[in-house]
């Protein structure tokens, strides 16, 4: 049975800051932390859905994050500025290491899943845009289940998705809480840490290999595949 790696999308295959270079056109020297906080916006309001069994899908919580950024940073964006970044945002770049590393685990034989809080529309148009659509064996999506990562129904969604167990997946994520959510529900896990200043939490669930880029996970797969006591 192929082993089924599911790659997170924004912030693991796709690069959220790609949006800084449209930013820094129209507020100049706070782009940069523009892009951050209305990350980290987006990614708690997708919690905070969560707790409150209140979804609106991601591009309700991207869209909803960048108006709260605009308006904490009194960066003054039009509406025409906002529709452009959120236009931007459906087409943002791949970073550097994906497609070569996606490349040689699809002809390593394994089942390549892209596995995101996006709806399975916005992450087919994301991946078609970096050229990468081709490489995967498909796309789950947990606004299937109308909630998001990590909570354990869309683990558990994944593996039925892909037809797998957990003892024949891996979660490939750049996200700390999303390996967390996966190893907690028994999954394998790497983190792809994708910046020096990127701190795993300390919650005493430890990922099952960290890596600084994707081209580290293929001898990683095939070495717990040859040895998978030790994984
Ligand atoms: C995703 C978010 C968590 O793609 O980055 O699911």
């Amino acid at each position: 049975m192929p082993t089924v790696l599911a790659f997170d999308v924004y912030g693991t295959l796709i690069d959220t800051h790609g949006v800084v270079i449209k930013l820094q056109e129209y507020i100049g020297s706070k782009a940069e932390e523009f892009s951050r906080l209305w990350r980290e916006k987006q990614l708690e309001y997708s919690f905070r859905r969560g707790l409150m069994r209140s979804y609106e899908n991601f591009g309700v919580c991207t869209s909803q994050a960048l108006d709260y950024t605009n308006a904490y940073l009194d960066t003054g964006l039009s509406t025409e500025h906002k529709a452009t970044l959120l236009a931007e945002y459906r087409g943002l770049p791949a970073f550097d290491d994906v497609k070569e590393s996606l490349v040689r685990l699809k002809a390593d034989g394994h089942s390549l899943y892209a596995f995101s809080n996006g709806t399975a529309d916005a992450v087919e148009t994301l991946l078609a845009t970096a050229g990468i659509r081709d490489l995967f064996d498909g796309v789950v999506s947990t606004d299937d289940r109308q909630t998001f990562k990590p909570n354990p129904d869309v683990y558990e969604y994944l593996l039925k998705a892909t037809s797998t167990s957990a003892a024949n997946a891996w979660l490939i994520s750049s996200n700390p809480f999303d390996v967390i959510g996966a190893v907690s529900y028994g999954l394998r896990s790497a983190w792809v840490q994708r910046t020096k200043n990127s701190i795993f939490d300390p919650w005493g669930i430890e990922p099952t290999h960290i890596i600084t880029s994707l081209r580290e996970l293929a001898s990683h797969i095939a070495d717990s595949r040859a040895a998978p006591e030790t994984a």
